[in-house]
């Protein structure tokens, strides 16, 4: 019988859950990584790919992944082993544990380099550094960020350790109260970013580029495509790595998963929305490139701060807000490796914590060194900070994915999951859920790879 409690702690609400898990999804992810790699695709056809991928595969994988992390109650390894033993199944489900930690790991050593970005463009934007910003102007002021490895190094180092304090302490206090003002604040700064890339951007061009899908441009890159789409999706939502699950795990049984899982995904495809919104009008109104890469929002958004009225104030309290967004994501990235080891190795949370923040520092290393001193160090044509990212993204937490729907849909008993999911084993909604989490979100990913790699 599983317990009704996580001895990490619990939410003090579904409103604290839903708060936890949606810092956990909103963050670069949305603001950086959303409007960089659709602008890498040439936008609407990879925008709808995405958005057909959050509603059919990530919707139905969260609850599952809410649901499991529920009824296991410990770190997503301990979940795995438990529950393959309550339901009769093989321990190795408990390497979905194990991957997860991996994915967790290269992702966050990335994410803080990223975040570590936006910590310096903060002093950048207060500085009043952005006035009179053109594209040449914006252009040099990211280069020159990110050729400097003790720079890149220091914001790092500041952004690991807010991570770990706050995991140290433990996540139910003080992440609540941080998203609750954080998430309506990032929202409303978004819409007057987009009024204001209406007014002085190209808002049509911007507009179309997003959502007038027009495959035939991708042309033989269509396969890749589709495979950044849907990683985007996983990435964006925080599935496939124990992220949600281990956030689930703290909530208590009576809450509705379905629709928890609904809200989480509406609110960060919205922001994800609003960011390529406020971004696109202002990369097509500077003649600048759609396709320029991870610097794309840092030598963009710099053009845009640099001419609005009261520009260094809007763009200092952006850039203050994406920090608490993607801090918000990073904890959640190291929760799960720092609940294993209060688990499993006895140890305090505290130095559970900073152990796992001290590992993941030192890869971060070698992912900022990978943009300047390292660059011509390359795996599979990529520096590592692209390497990661990229085997994260679109394949660990894909795979990750479609094994916990493979657990939640075929492993696990219905009457476990009709209980969990509280639908009723007729309805619609547990009779649609199966459907996706049994056969359309294996297929879908399993096509996808085939694809990617040209067997089909
Ligand atoms: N979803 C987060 C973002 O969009 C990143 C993340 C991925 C967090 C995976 C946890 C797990 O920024």
């Amino acid at each position: 019988m599983s317990s009704t409690t996580s001895v990490h702690g619990m939410w003090s609400s579904r409103l604290a859950f839903i708060l936890a898990a949606t810092g956990s999804a909103v963050g670069l992810g949305n603001i950086w990584r959303f409007p960089y790699t659709a602008g890498e695709y040439g936008g609407g056809a990879f925008v709808l790919v995405y958005l057909i991928c959050v509603a059919g595969i990530g919707i139905p994988i969260m609850m599952a992944e809410i649901m499991l992390g529920r009824r296991g109650r410990q770190s997503p390894i301990n979940t795995m082993k438990s529950l393959a033993r309550e339901e009769g199944s093989s321990p190795f489900w408990q390497l979905l544990g194990w991957m997860g930690i991996v994915s967790g790991f290269l992702i966050l050593s990335f994410y803080s380099v990223i975040a570590g970005w936006t910590l310096a463009y903060v002093f950048r934007a207060a500085g009043g550094l952005f006035t009179g910003a053109e594209a040449q102007m914006a252009r040099a002021m990211f280069e020159a960020l990110v050729s400097d490895p003790e720079r890149l190094l220091a914001w790092h180092t500041i952004f690991m350790i807010m991570t770990g304090l706050v995991v140290a302490r433990g996540v139910a206090s003080g992440l609540e109260r941080a998203v609750r003002w954080l998430m309506p604040a990032l929202f409303l700064l978004l819409v007057v970013m987009v009024f204001y890339a209406a007014q002085a951007g190209d808002f049509t061009g911007g507009f179309s580029y997003m959502f007038s899908p027009d495959f035939a441009r991708l042309g033989s890159r269509f396969g890749e495509a589709v495979l950044s789409a849907m990683g985007q999706a996983f990435f964006s939502l925080s599935l496939g790595m124990g992220a949600i699950m281990i956030y689930g795990s703290y909530l208590n049984s009576r809450a509705s998963i379905g629709q928890n899982a609904i809200i989480i995904a509406s609110m960060d495809t919205l922001v994800a929305l609003l960011a390529g919104l406020a971004i696109f009008p202002i990369v097509l109104a500077n003649g600048l490139e759609a396709g320029a890469g991870p610097g794309l929002i840092f030598q963009t958004l710099p053009i845009a701060f640099g001419q609005m009225p009261f520009g260094g104030l809007f763009g200092t309290v952006f850039f203050v807000l994406l920090v608490f967004a993607a801090w918000t994501s990073a904890i959640s990235l190291l929760e799960p490796m720092t609940a294993w080891l209060v688990e499993n190795r006895g140890f305090s949370r505290p130095r559970a914590a900073a152990l796992g923040a001290i590992a993941v520092w030192l890869l971060g290393i070698a992912c900022l060194l990978s943009l300047n001193l390292w660059s011509n160090v390359t795996v599979l044509g990529k520096g590592f900070l692209d390497l990661f990212d990229y085997v994260t993204a679109n394949i660990l937490l894909p795979l990750g994915g479609v094994c916990i729907a493979i657990f939640a849909g075929w492993i696990m008993r219905r009457v476990s999951s009709v209980d969990e999911l509280a639908l009723g084993e007729r309805s619609f909604g547990y009779r649609t859920w199966l459907a996706l989490v049994r056969f359309v979100a294996p297929a879908c990913v399993i096509l996808v790879f085939l694809n990617a790699i040209g067997l089909i």
